[in-house]
Order: C-alpha cells, then structure tokens, then sequence
C-alpha cells in the first residue's frame, strides 16, 4: 500500500478543460466564490432554484442539536412530484426518462409522462396495500424500470424504502426486513443476469418463512413483477402479481406535501461490527444535494445529454445517480438490467453507441477489468458522443484514470472523480468540469457548499502535503439524519472521535498535496472496499464462525489488481471437526457459505487454514499482519504479539 502511495504521489499530469467546455459547461469559479460568501444562503438559493416545494422554506439549518441536523424543516415538498409531475407540467412529458436496455436484448423507452403515469398507478396500488406515510417497504429487484417507478411510489406516499441489493441472501434480506419492520416487500420472479435467469422470489419467500423463534412477522404483502419468467411458489393473500394490479390501478393520484425533514429511504451499509448499519436520509435537503451535485459534477443539460451511470439501485450509487438526482434534473438516462460483459465483452460500449450516451459514470474495478481485455473491445464502437466520464467507489489508479480517458474518453472528455459515501448521500468531492484542471488519482476538491478537511488523531489540520484522516467540519444537506433505531450507534460511529470540534469522521484516510488536492488512501477502519462496495470485516468473520466446522476466523481486506481490494480469510478448523471429516475443500465449502450466508460479493478471493491466529496479549487480532501474508509481503513488527513465532507458522501455513 505505501508503495502504491509514493507513486500516486509523484503523479504530476494535470488536465485543464478545453475552451470549448469551459464555454459551455453550467459551472463557472463563480459557485465557489458564492459558497463561500454565505454557504446558508447558497444551499437556499440551489434548492429553490432546483427543486419545487409545496410550501416554501423560512429556514436552512437548524443546528441546534448536534449530530441530528434539520434542513428546510419548515419547508414541504413532495419527492416524487419533483421527479415526475412537474417536468410534465413544465412541457416535458415526451422527453424519455429512461432508456432501459434489458440483458437479453429486449429493450423499453419510457418518457417522463409514461413514468409518472406509472408512478401514480403503482402509489393506488400500495395505498390499497394499506401503505402510507413513514411505512417502510423493501425492494429487492433487478435493474428493471419497476424498480425506478417503486422507489417513487413509496416516496410519494412519504413512506421509506429500504432497497435491499439483488445479489444479497435471503439471510441478509431478512435481517435488513427485521430491523426496519417492513410492511411490504417489492420484488420479482427473477432477473437476467450473466445471460441466465437469476431467481429472487425463492429469497423473499425464505426471508419470510417462519423461523419459529415466535417472532413476529412485519410483512404483509409481497408484490412481485415479472420479468424473469421462471417457477415461483406463491402464498395466497399475501403475494400478488404486479401485472394484476398496477395496469388496473387508476392514473390518478395527487401528490400530498411532507415536511421536509420527512424520512425517505434507509440503506443498509456496513460498518464495523458485524450488524449492517440503516443509514438514514430524509427529503429535503436530500433531494437538494443530489440535483445539485448532478447538475455540476455532470455538467448535465437534460435537453440533449443521455446519461448513464452503471450503479445498481441497491447502493448509493443507484439511489442518488439513477434514481433521485437524474429525475429531479430531468434528465434522460439509460437503464441496464445486466453485466458488462453479456453476452460479450463489448456490451457496455455497444450500449453508450446505441443510446449516444454522453455523459459515462462508473466504479474503477470496471474499467480496470476493461483494461485487463484490452482497448481493442471498446475501439470497435462508437464512444464518440461522450463528452463526460466519471468515477466513484474507491480510489481510481492514475494507469486507469488516464486509460478512461484515452481509451474511452478520445483522449479529451473531462474525468470526475467522486468521493462520497452511502452516509454522505450525494457527491461531496469532485472536481467540477469546466472549472477544475484535473488529475489523474486525485478527488481532488470539496464541491461549493461542502466543508472538508484531513486532520490529524487530535482533529487539527494537517495542512499541504500532508495526511491524516478525512473529515467534514460543517454540516451538508443530504446527510444521514441517523442509523435506523440505533441514535447511539450514529453518535459514536461518526461524531465521538472528533466531537470537541464538532467534526463528522468519513472513515477514510487522505492527504493533501502541495495544491491543496486530496488524495483519498482507503478505510482507516475494518471496512473493506471490495470491487467499490462495503463490507465489513467483522460481519464475513461471524459467518465463517457460523459454520460448524470452524473455530475462529479473522478476515483481511488484501488489494488486488482487479477489484481494488479481496476478502482473505484465515481460518481455524475444530479439532472435533477434522476428527470426523476431511479437511480437503475445506476452504472451498466456506468461500461458498459465505457467499450463501451474505451474498456472492462477500465470498472470500482465499480461504486459508491455520493453526494459530496472531493476537496481542489481550486477545486483540493483530489483521495489520494477516494483510503482510495476504498480500505476500514480509510481516512486520510482530513485537505485540502473545506469541511472536506464530507468524513464521502461518506464513509456512499459507504458503
Ligand atoms: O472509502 C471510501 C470509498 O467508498 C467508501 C464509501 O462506500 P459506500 O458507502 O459504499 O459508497 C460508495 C459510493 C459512493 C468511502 O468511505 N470511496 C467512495 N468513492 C471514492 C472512494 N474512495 C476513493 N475515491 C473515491 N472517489
């Protein structure tokens, strides 16, 4: 890692826009110097300005209990009417909303008018439901426009959704349904992924079998579309088909105002501890953030631009970037159900040809394996209306930055890479195209309006050319407002380390250059960042723990060429196990629990069997060390350890 430090630190390559953008581009210095000026008033001017509210604001900030921020709070709006209503209102409802593209080919173009016309069948269908405000409904759907139009309603009930990721288990399904009590689940017969049918109704029905510990079960309906055509087992009166219900459902529905500090959404992220965290996000300043960002960061003209950002809507990515930001905009966007490489490499450009994609937002791990197959798949299509590329999930490598740029990017299209995080709600770093001169591995700057700093362990400023840990000193308007039922965890979790100041701890490491550009150096916690998503270290040891032949387990997050980082575990096997079973594919059986017990994401890269585990004198795994095997490295200072041989141990285990 401290190698790979020193040379993105001697990165020096500097792109400044070309006239020609900097003409045309939406952002100019001006934004900065007016942030600057009253960041209050600034947030004020761009959420009137952006979003339509049903009874105006008279206050921005209400800071007065610390962590627990109000935006807007006596302002109402509705969230979906925003997205939808009023660009039809506007004269926009023939403008598409969404071209979707399904993996098989089969494809659907939806204008904004369709869309709402949707939206409002499907807000009928769970009223009938007996959903309404402050409900929560789970979605766990494909990348389909149902799942778009589902976000919506619920939103325009001012009920929350919680999207649960497709890929993830019926277990982890089940405990994101439990801890946020949902009422009704959203879900599908199946969706396409890697040119089969993937089935999703099998894991809904298990999440919601009866577990027989006597508790007792928040869900009571389940609606399910169908897309993917396969064998579903069916629970009368409590699912029902999608197809029976929305097209019968009226067209009419008025969107009602809620407060703005009304809850939106939770999603679940991981965190430190094994229990997956509810971060939670409210309406207002939410919605204002997430149009905001995506009008500067994207330089985005909804009249001609197709945009298309790859995220699936079951993380951040997909809720601030597909869903909520683009709509509010009224921008046209594309919607693709499957993988990149379905069923060729080359689908990801053949799309971007098709719709004449224009503005390109991906995570790094996929263009590196792009980079990995060579220029010769994206040079047989025609990228030559994109304009504007940009990054998000994890640190991007100056080799892929300028790869994206040259390859995809004709050599001349701005990059933006993105820092924020599924706490922070919308973009919070980036540089802005048209005003900042890129560089390649750098965040770069803070946006107008947003506060960031790196700080040392005491909180106080590094300064240029340095590093320490990333912060943000004022609060933002698409902040977490909290982690759903647990106020402790988010006090503790964000705001104790730097709680004299006042400051919110990312998590993250960064450093500052002699410019003032940060430079972000990956999680100071035990989160790891695997292929641009979250998990935590803590949650695949407990389900390594959970199989009956293992003793103790201890993960490290390794880097890796290819997904920026990979799980390694290490793991003990039960003496009593092994006197009863063979230990051959041992370690192949708990990649596969894992990816059974969470999801396919979470299955560990190398499951390693050993004797012994390295631990301080009080208990503590020393993971520092595991990571010197994991990543082939000579192990360092073992002086902590109870038992300094133990390393030479695994390491000739390992090996
Ligand atoms: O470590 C940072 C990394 O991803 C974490 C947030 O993960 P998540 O909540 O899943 O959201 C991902 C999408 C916003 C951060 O704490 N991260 C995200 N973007 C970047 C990044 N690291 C470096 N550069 C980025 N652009």
């Amino acid at each position: 890692m401290s190698s790979q430090i020193d040379h993105l630190l001697d990165e020096t390559r500097k792109f400044p826009p070309s006239e020609e953008f900097v003409a045309q581009s939406v952002s100019s210095p001006e934004l900065y110097e007016r942030a600057a000026a009253d960041r209050e008033a600034f947030w004020a001017e761009q959420s009137r300005e952006l979003l339509h509210w049903h009874k105006p604001f008279t206050q921005v900030l209400d800071w007065s209990t610390p962590p627990f921020a109000k935006w807007f709070d006596d302002g109402e709006l509705n969230v979906a009417y925003n997205c939808l209503d009023r660009h039809v209102e506007e004269g926009n409802g023939d403008r598409v909303a969404l071209h979707w593209e399904g993996e098989p080919g089969d494809s659907r173009r939806i204008t904004y008018a369709e869309l709402t016309d949707e939206v409002k069948r499907v807000a009928n269908v769970l009223e009938g439901l007996g959903i309404g405000q402050g409900d929560r409904v789970a979605i766990y759907l494909p990348m389909i426009p149902e799942a778009i139009a589902s976000m919506l309603a619920v939103a325009r009930l001012g009920a929350i959704h919680s999207v649960v990721f497709g890929g993830f288990s019926a277990d982890s399904l089940r405990s994101r349904i439990d801890d946020a009590g949902a009422k009704l689940v959203i879900t599908a017969d199946g969706g396409y992924r890697k040119g089969r049918v993937s089935a999703l109704k099998p894991a809904v029905d298990q999440a919601l079998a009866d577990r027989g510990d006597g508790e007792q079960q928040t869900v009571e309906h389940v609606l399910v579309v169908k897309r993917g055509e396969n064998e579903v087992e069916w629970t009368e009166g409590r699912d029902v088909w999608w197809h029976d219900v929305v097209p019968a459902a009226s067209p009419d529905h008025t969107a009602q105002a809620f407060p703005a500090e009304n809850p939106l959404f939770i999603l679940y992220t991981s965190g430190t501890t094994g229990k997956p965290k509810g971060i939670l996000h409210t309406s207002g300043g939410y919605l204002t953030q997430a149009a905001y960002s995506h009008k500067y960061v994207f330089d985005l003209k909804p009249d001609t631009d197709v945009y298309w950002c790859t995220a699936d809507i079951g993380w951040i990515t997909g809720h601030t970037y597909v869903t909520y930001g683009p709509l509010a905009n009224g921008a046209t966007q594309v919607l693709y159900e499957g993988t990149p490489d379905t069923p060729h490499p080359g689908r990801w450009w053949e799309i971007i040809e098709k719709y004449e994609v224009s503005i390109f937002y991906t995570a790094p791990t996929a263009i590196r394996s792009f980079m990995k197959i060579g220029r010769s798949v994206p040079q047989k299509f025609d990228l030559s209306s994109l304009r504007l590329l940009g990054s998000v999930g994890e640190p991007i490598n100056p080799e892929a930055w300028m790869w994206y740029r040259e390859v995809i990017g004709a050599g001349k299209t701005p990059i933006v890479d993105t820092w924020w995080q599924t706490e922070t709600g919308a973009i919070m770093v980036s540089a802005l195209p048209g005003v900042t001169a890129t560089k390649p591995g750098s965040a770069q700057v803070p946006l107008p309006g947003i506060s960031i700093d790196v700080v040392d362990e005491q909180g106080v400023e590094v300064g240029n050319g340095s590093g320490g840990l990333l912060v943000v000193t004022e609060p933002w308007p698409s902040m977490l407002r909290g982690i759903w039922g647990d106020p402790e965890r988010f006090r503790e979790t964000y705001w104790e380390k730097f709680e004299d100041q006042g400051y919110y701890f990312a998590g993250d490491g960064a450093r500052l250059d002699e410019d003032g550009d940060l430079w972000l150096l990956g999680r100071v916690d035990d989160v790891m960042n695997v292929s641009g998503h979250r998990l935590s270290t803590a949650e695949i040891e407990s389900s390594l723990v959970a199989h009956e032949a293992t003793a103790e387990a201890a993960v490290v997050g390794a880097s890796d060429e290819t997904t920026g980082q990979a799980v390694v575990a290490f793991v003990i096997i039960k003496e009593s196990y092994l006197a009863e079973h063979e230990p051959a594919g041992l370690a192949q059986q708990l990649r596969l629990w894992v990816g059974e017990q969470i999801g396919a994401i979470a299955r560990p890269r190398d499951v390693y069997i050993v004797g012994e585990l390295p631990k301080t004198r009080s208990g503590k795994i020393m993971r520092r060390l595991l990571r010197d095997v994991a990543e082939g490295r000579e192990v360092g200072d073992t002086t902590t350890l109870a038992d300094t041989a133990v390393m030479s141990i695994i390491s000739a285990q390992v090996k």
